[in-house]
């Protein structure tokens, strides 16, 4: 079982942004990768939807003989992960929000989060954000039609720098000093955030915590492969094949691209 591929699937391309942490994190692992972005943005969708999409995703990594299932989305792991982890019997891995460093690391007791509506409304985020954030004040933002330029590969142009500069604005004024992205596309922004942000706001995203997190339950499940190979990489996608590319175009690791119906 060591040697099966990792499965990891997000609602589209923003979840390679969690892939990227794991291939340089666990470089001997074979991992598989499903965007599935016919269906993004899940944002938007029920909980009802979100989850049955979760279950086709991880049916399908199973059906690849993954060992393991990383949901490399956050809307989705707030959503969906209860559901999938009663239902399978493998570890699940899923993503939240970095609400806990950011109330700890907080001065000015203004922290900022943008995710989407799924996310920020989801009973499971409400419960953490709670947790962690007693004497804190959250600027919560929903990123709407973030997701869905990212999805086109429209990251850098005129039309997603004002959108996002009109979701920072309001953070901006209360005088945030971090700034937890909640959603896995967000990473492909920052080059973006960090011209529109001051020195003095951290950027804070889940990838590295993740790929630690999958790296020790590979170990205390047994499952980290010994092999000293380097690991091989497939993406597969039900949307545009050539976006998927384009956004890991600077990419290090070797890995095929390929479309797929699921
Ligand atoms: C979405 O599909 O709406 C965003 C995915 C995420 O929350 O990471």
């Amino acid at each position: 079982m060591q040697n099966q591929p990792i499965g990891i699937f997000d609602s589209g391309v923003g979840g390679t942004t969690i892939w990227k942490e794991i291939t340089s994190l666990l470089p001997h692992e074979d991992t598989i990768f499903l965007a599935d972005s016919k269906y993004a943005p899940y944002g938007k969708r029920s909980k009802e939807e979100i989850t049955a999409l979760s279950i086709k995703n991880t049916e399908k990594l199973l059906e690849l003989n993954c060992k393991i299932i990383v949901v490399a989305c956050n809307t989705a792991t707030t959503n969906a992960i209860k559901t999938l982890r009663s239902k399978y019997d493998i570890p699940i891995i899923g993503i939240e929000p970095a609400i806990k460093p950011a109330a700890i690391y907080t001065k000015t007791k203004k922290v900022g989060i943008l995710a989407t509506k799924g996310t920020l409304s989801s009973e499971l985020f409400v419960k953490t954000s709670d947790l962690y954030t007693q004497n804190i004040e959250v600027i919560e933002v929903v990123g709407t039609g973030l997701v869905e330029l990212i999805e086109k590969g429209k990251i850098n142009t005129d039309e997603m720098h004002t959108l996002l500069h009109s979701y920072i604005t309001p953070m901006l004024d209360k005088n945030i000093d971090h700034l937890v992205l909640g959603c896995t596309h967000y990473p492909y922004l920052i080059p973006l955030l960090k011209k529109m942000l001051s020195d003095q706001i951290t950027i804070i995203d889940s990838g590295e915590a993740v790929a630690r997190q999958t790296k020790a339950v590979l170990i205390a499940n047994h499952l980290l492969n010994s092999d000293s190979e380097i690991g091989k990489h497939t993406l597969y996608t039900n949307g545009n094949v050539d976006i998927l590319k384009n956004i890991l175009h600077k990419n290090t690791v070797t890995y095929t691209v390929k479309a797929l119906d699921f």
